[in-house]
Order: structure tokens, then sequence, then C-alpha cells
């Protein structure tokens, strides 16, 4: 959407992937001091979310949504005021339906109404959901809260969550600043694994202000350290809005090493905003390339399957620029090679290998990370 906003892909914190319906103040400011605390917030994890269950049952006299007093007993506009005060933005969720998944009431015929409340609370980001829509078609649903928060004229990033329903990437770069393309992910292997294998198809419909959505990160949720980093090298090769869905107050440090990762970070922001595509993907092992603002490549070699295996592909393949040699370096270990063109790498099963090829050459002066292990070269 072009209104100014999200012209890279989303950085933040999101509460459903962990927490379900257990929103609170206390949870989103205790995420917004931690993200300052941390260092998360100048790698550019910027925008703090409230998912579904934030309000009350039913909608006061006037016809205004309430924030749930036992779980915001300062309101949204308290809660809000907190994180700006943190130098964060505040996100919120409503449903285009009679009422949101959880059954609270919904946006549907209140677009108005809804996105002035939201504005007048400092609210700086909406995700839209698709729950209870009654078959009204989405023109009109999704317009109709574009074209309302437009006119509060406070700005706020619109998120379309519509499940990849009617082809949403066909239109909605007119509509919202991103939008999901598939259903909910889960933290496991195969749920990231569909959902990158339909998202990574849609890159032409991507760009600055418009992204592909394949859902909040669940690195640190259950998966291996070796399938969460898989899942934030290929969000970041997609040019995916990264919203971290896990309680980062009580993160591990490996969990933290992932989300912290300021070169893999770096590709995902990259102000081309070109989303990464796929060179090759042949009997589980993909090669991803993703064009970068300096004319540099990111590469990622995925291997789908449970063993280890060596992933290879070219210079010219990825479609770096020419050149007579490359340096090339490793994301995740910060080793630093340089090669007339060959790119390869022993990659772990369900694992992961990122580069940034670059023209010229590097020398070997990288070190591992203690975490990781080498992985290549
Ligand atoms: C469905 C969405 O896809 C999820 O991300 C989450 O927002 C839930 N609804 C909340 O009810």
């Amino acid at each position: 959407l072009d209104n100014g906003l999200a012209r890279t892909p989303p950085m933040g914190f999101n509460d459903w992937n962990a927490f379900g319906c257990g929103v609170s103040e206390q949870l989103i400011e205790q995420t917004a001091d931690y993200l300052v605390s941390s260092g998360l917030k100048d790698d550019g994890y910027g925008y703090v979310n409230i998912d579904d269950c934030w309000m009350t049952k039913s909608r006061d006299a006037a016809g205004d949504l309430v924030p749930d007093p036992a779980k915001f007993p300062d309101g949204i506009s308290g809660t809000a005021a907190y994180v700006h005060a943190k130098g964060l933005k505040l996100g919120i969720y409503e449903s285009a339906g009679t009422a949101t998944c959880a059954g609270y009431p919904g946006s549907l015929d209140h677009e108005q109404q809804d996105a002035d409340s939201f504005a007048s609370w400092g609210v700086d980001y909406l995700k839209y959901d698709n729950c209870n829509n009654q078959g009204v078609p989405w023109e009109q649903r999704y317009d109709a809260m574009r074209d309302a928060l437009a006119a509060t004229g406070r700005p706020i990033v619109f998120s379309m969550c519509e499940w990849g329903e009617d082809n949403v990437w066909t239109w909605g770069a007119g509509t919202g600043n991103l939008w999901r393309t598939t259903g909910d992910i889960n933290a496991s292997y195969g749920s990231m694994l569909s959902i990158f294998h339909s998202n990574v198809q849609l890159a032409r419909y991507a760009g600055p202000g418009a992204w592909n959505d394949p859902d909040m990160l669940e690195v640190g949720n259950g998966m291996s350290f070796t399938e969460d980093r898989s899942e934030f090298s290929l969000w970041a090769e997609m040019a995916a809005p990264l919203i971290a869905g896990t309680d980062l107050r009580s993160a591990t440090p490996a969990t933290l090493s992932l989300y912290g990762n300021k070169a893999v970070i770096a590709v995902d922001q990259d102000s081309l905003g070109r989303q990464g595509t796929e060179v090759s993907s042949s009997g589980g092992l993909d090669v991803l390339t993703k064009p970068l603002a300096n004319g540099d490549v990111s590469v990622a070699l995925f291997n789908e399957n449970a063993s280890t295996a060596t992933i290879s592909t070219t210079a010219a393949a990825v479609a770096a620029p020419s050149a007579s040699s490359y340096k090339l370096t490793n994301l995740w270990t910060n080793q630093v090679s340089t090669t007339s063109g060959a790119i390869s790498a022993s990659v772990p099963g369900h694992g992961t290998v990122m580069f940034r090829v670059s023209p010229g050459s590097g020398t070997s002066v990288g070190t591992t990370h203690p975490l990781l292990g080498a992985s290549s070269h």
C-alpha cells in the first residue's frame, strides 16, 4: 500500500504464537522493556503488537470497542504511551468480520468508528483478521478498513490477515502493507516447510510497502535450533516481516542469537525490497537468491531432508554480478572465503546456510560462533 509505511518488512513482536489469548498490558510493556534492554530494538524490532482477546465481549453504549480493564488497566492508550516512551510502536488486532476468531466484537460495518478509536489511542499498526466475515467480498471488507485508517490521518501499518484467500497477493499491494499468504503457522518443521513452499512462489508480488507475510516467527517455540535457524534464514531471504512470536523475556541465548543476527536482518531489511527466489529446488535441496541494493546477492542453501547434504551452486546461477572472484561471507558463522564462482556448503538436515556474495575477494579471518559450529568452508 502506497501510504509511505513499511518500506522494508515490518519487524517486531506479536503475542499470539506464544500466549494465545493470554495477552496483557504487563506482557506488552515488559516485552517493550526487553526489546530496549536486549538491543533488539536497535536491531530493528520496532513494533510491539497485541493480537486477539484484548477487548471486552461487547461494545459500550456508544458502540465503541472497550479494552478489557483486567488485562489492560491503563487501556490501549496507556499501553501505547508506555511503548512510545520506549521509542517503540504499538500494534493492535481486529477482524474484518462480525467477531474476531476468539469471539470478540469485529469491525465489519464499524470500520471508521474503530479506526478512529485506534488512532485516538495512538495505535501504529493494525493486524486485520478474516474470521466471521459473513461472506462479504474482500474488496468491501479490506478496502473499507484501508480507507478508514487513511481517514484518521494517523500513519498506521495495515497488515491483512486473509490467510492467502482470494489470491490476496494479486490485489494486496493496493490495499495493505502486508498480507498473509497461508493459514496459521505452528512451531513444527512441517508447518514451517509447507508455508515456505507456498510463500516462496510469490516473490513477484512483493516490494517496498507491500509484503508477502508467511506468518509470524516460531523461533524459540519448539523446533530444533537448526530448524529455527532455517526459519529465520528463509524468512529473511523472502523479505518477510520479522515478527518474533516467542516470549522474548525468557528466550535462551541461542534463540536470541537467531533473532539478533544483524547480517541476516540486513538481508531481510535491504532497501531494494526484493523477495528472494528459488534458483533450483531438487530432491529437497534448495538454492535461493536475493538481490541486494549494493549489488551483492544473498544466497540461502536449504536442506529439507533429514540428513546432512552438500548443496552447490555458482555465482552465475545466483545472478551475482560478473567478476573474476567473489567474497563469500557465511552469515551465521561470519567465516569469509574467496571463490572464483563455486558456492557450496555441507548443510545439516533441515538446516540452512546463508552467504552474502560480493564481487572481489575476502580473507579467511572470520570466526565461528561458539553456538553454531562450522557449517561450511
Ligand atoms: C487467526 C490468525 O491467522 C492468527 O494469526 C491469530 O491472529 C488468530 N486468528 C487470533 O484469533
